[in-house]
């Protein structure tokens, strides 16, 4: 699993191996940069596996040739092709007749404005190849929808990565900056593939020595690593970093010591690494410090940090995930309350980063309103790749069509087809810098992500930001055949378990709108008991509200009325339970156990305990599918997803036990009759 969707398998089908030779075999990389020299080498390595024996020619003689910049630009015009749709990042393929090459013989173009571009789109060929499709009629051109496809690591510097369930982190600190793994390389390379250019390195709940020259000159290292592969380095800062590591006696953000202090600090980062992306800053949320500490606003603690970096042209990603359980305001609700008044006081380098929904990553949630409520500020999405409320690296859950339905959801900020995509690629509101981030579910097993499916959504989430248009059918699709199988069968096989995988997970834990009803703490199995953490917004009790008249949060406006939040037409559909997405129904409205389901016309307590069954069912038959896959499969990846998915089903089972025993006491009804009892 240490390649990853990089495996290059050798080309079997004698023909098309042929065919690909000819057209590709014989390659020419114009330019010597460092880009252009991981280029080369990246196509030396990729055909060697696939094709054998790949050679680099003359130009005139290529069969491929890969160029940038004004090299490029000469090919467009002699070939009469637009590279102006490439972008500063994008890339444009295509086939011409080539007339100083013997008679019907072709060449492959793969050209960009960058150097950057010329990777990605040489990486998109690449693609084509492994997943054997024809090159002759390749016309592409592509280019990136959104400016910041960031990782975020939240790894510690003693190497435990928070929510992490893969080993400990990639980065070495103790070894940095001298001693250089072929893994940060190949992390590169696996990151550029699919577009992604940027990462934060250290966790949002930041450690202040990040900041001290003794750490700087490592991230300087990676930085140097990375930058041929077109990937920004930035670093998660501790708002009192001036106190904790300056010697000051504030981070007061209007304190003039304080914003000299980051000026300075932002000048020594850029001295060594003049390319820095930026801060990412986790403030006022979860005890963290922030510029509410001094009375002062979101905007003005990062607008503070941002006049640092701006000289520099670094951005600041400052995040909204905030919430206290003393504020008089039900959680879902915090956020937007507090953000959306700040709108356009923000500095122009900075995006306020936005969980996918209102309260925490769970299996499931509503889109947050957030997205189309601030008009005149940036707002990225972030995502959660690793698996802190999906069953950790034991379960398979793939998540591209859960960012798919985020994606997708329409939030009718301008009327409708305003989705929140159009609010992140910065269609709608026609924002100055866009940007999306995935907290990484990188760690340092061999495989990477703790078990070789999970590898697809580290694969799907540069997808997507690359392209948050592309259906998360086809990204799985590919991923599962570069990765997996070339067998037709198998592919198929896979990505419909891929597909089923996400629903089948949500029906097993929170159906129908539940949420936040997990473990206490590490987060893991179900746990809708807890009700002893000492404050309401951690426990599960105070989430599912079941009691013997009913189950679910009342956000309508007879409760929280939290679907004020959301835009028309969507604040009355939501109010309504009869209008209200059955996928939502709990998160919105507290309704008695027999309340009619209208999809299937069952009770409401019937219709719980039949998706909990149904969840843990088609996870039984993800399993069982698996197995029939073994002859076409690598046996020790077979058998890694096979033992993790036993755990999976035990798993499922206990969900679905725990949760329908649980409610069960509260509703005082059978386990419907057609189905088993709970054992
Ligand atoms: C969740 C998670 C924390 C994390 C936090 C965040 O609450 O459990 O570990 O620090 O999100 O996103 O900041």
């Amino acid at each position: 699993g240490y390649r990853l969707w990089l495996k290059y398998d050798p080309v079997t089908n004698a023909d098309l191996k042929t065919t690909y030779q000819q057209q590709v075999g014989q390659f020419h990389v114009a330019g010597a940069s460092p880009t252009m020299q991981v280029i080369r080498d990246e196509l030396n390595y990729a055909l060697g596996h696939m094709l054998n024996a790949p050679q680099e020619v003359e130009q005139t003689q290529a069969a491929l040739v890969v160029a940038a910049g004004d090299k490029a630009l000469r090919l467009a015009k002699q070939y009469q092709l637009d590279l102006l749709a490439a972008g500063d990042q994008g890339y444009l393929i295509q086939q011409v007749a080539n007339p100083k090459r013997p008679a019907g013989t072709t060449t492959m173009l793969v050209l960009a404005n960058s150097d950057i571009g010329a990777l990605y789109g040489t990486y998109r060929l690449l693609r084509q190849l492994q997943i054997r499709q024809p090159l002759a009629d390749m016309a592409v051109v592509s280019a990136p929808a959104i400016d910041l496809r960031v990782l975020n690591h939240w790894d510690n510097l003693d190497r435990h990565v928070e929510r992490g369930y893969a080993g400990q982190s990639i980065w070495d600190w103790h070894k940095l900056p001298d001693y250089q793994y072929q893994r940060y390389t190949d992390y590169a390379r696996a990151n550029a593939s699919v577009g992604i250019n940027g990462t934060v390195l250290n966790n949002v709940n930041a450690d202040p020595l990040i900041l001290t020259p003794h750490y700087l000159s490592k991230v300087t290292a990676l930085a140097d690593l990375f930058r041929p592969y077109g990937i920004k380095v930035y670093l998660s800062v501790k708002f009192s970093s001036p106190q904790l590591i300056g010697g000051l006696d504030t981070s007061d953000p209007l304190n003039t010591e304080v914003q000299q202090w980051w000026k300075d600090k932002a000048a020594q980062i850029y001295r060594d690494i003049p390319d820095f992306g930026g801060f990412l800053v986790k403030a006022n949320s979860e005890g963290q410090p922030g510029p509410g500490d001094f009375g002062r606003t979101h905007a003005q603690g990062a607008n503070m940090l941002a006049s640092a970096l701006e000289p520099h042209g670094g951005t600041v990603m400052w995040r909204a995930f905030v919430y206290a359980n003393e504020k008089n305001e039900e959680r879902s609700k915090q956020a937007y309350s507090e953000f959306k008044p700040l709108d356009g006081k923000f500095a122009d380098n900075v995006l306020v980063q936005v969980k996918n929904g209102p309260i925490d990553f769970q299996p499931r949630e509503p889109f947050s309103p957030l997205f189309g409520a601030m008009p005149d500020t940036p707002l990225m999405m972030e995502f959660q790749i690793t698996m802190e409320y999906l069953g950790f690296s034991t379960h398979f859950v793939y998540l591209g069509p859960m960012y798919e339905e985020v994606l997708q959801a329409e939030t009718y900020a301008r009327g409708t087809g305003s989705t929140v995509a159009k609010v992140i690629n910065g269609e709608l509101f026609d924002s100055p810098i866009t940007g999306m981030a995935g907290v990484a579910n990188i760690g340092t097993d061999r495989n990477w992500t703790g078990h070789i499916l999970l590898q697809s959504n580290w694969y799907v989430f540069g997808r997507m930001a690359w392209n948050p248009e592309v259906s998360a059918k086809e990204v799985a699709r590919d991923w599962a055949r570069m990765t997996l199988s070339h067998d037709d069968s198998a592919v198929a096989a896979i990505t419909t378990m891929m597909m089923q995988s996400h629903e089948a997970t949500v029906n097993t834990m929170t159906p129908l709108g539940l949420h936040h009803i997990m473990g206490a703490g590490h987060h893991y199995g179900p746990a809708p008991w807890v009700d002893f953490l000492g404050r309401d917004d951690w426990n599960s009790v105070y989430y599912h509200r079941a009691d013997e008249n009913g189950i679910g949060f009342d956000r309508s406006p007879s409760g929280v009325n939290a679907v004020e939040q959301y835009y028309p037409p969507l604040t009355k559909l939501l109010s309504d339970p009869s209008t209200t997405p059955e996928k939502y129904l709990l998160w919105f409205h507290h309704l008695p156990w027999d309340y009619t389901i209208e999809s299937t016309n069952r009770t409401l307590w019937n219709e719980l305990v039949h998706r909990y069954y149904a969840g843990a069912q088609t996870i039984q038959d993800i399993a069982k599918q698996w197995d029939s896959l073994e002859s076409v499969l690598d046996p020790l990846q077979f058998r890694q997803v096979q033992m993790a998915m036993d755990i999976q089903v035990k798993e499922a089972i206990w969900w679905r036990n725990a949760c329908v025993l649980y409610f069960q006491q509260f509703s005082g009804k059978p386990i419907p009759a057609e189905l088993p009892k709970p054992q």
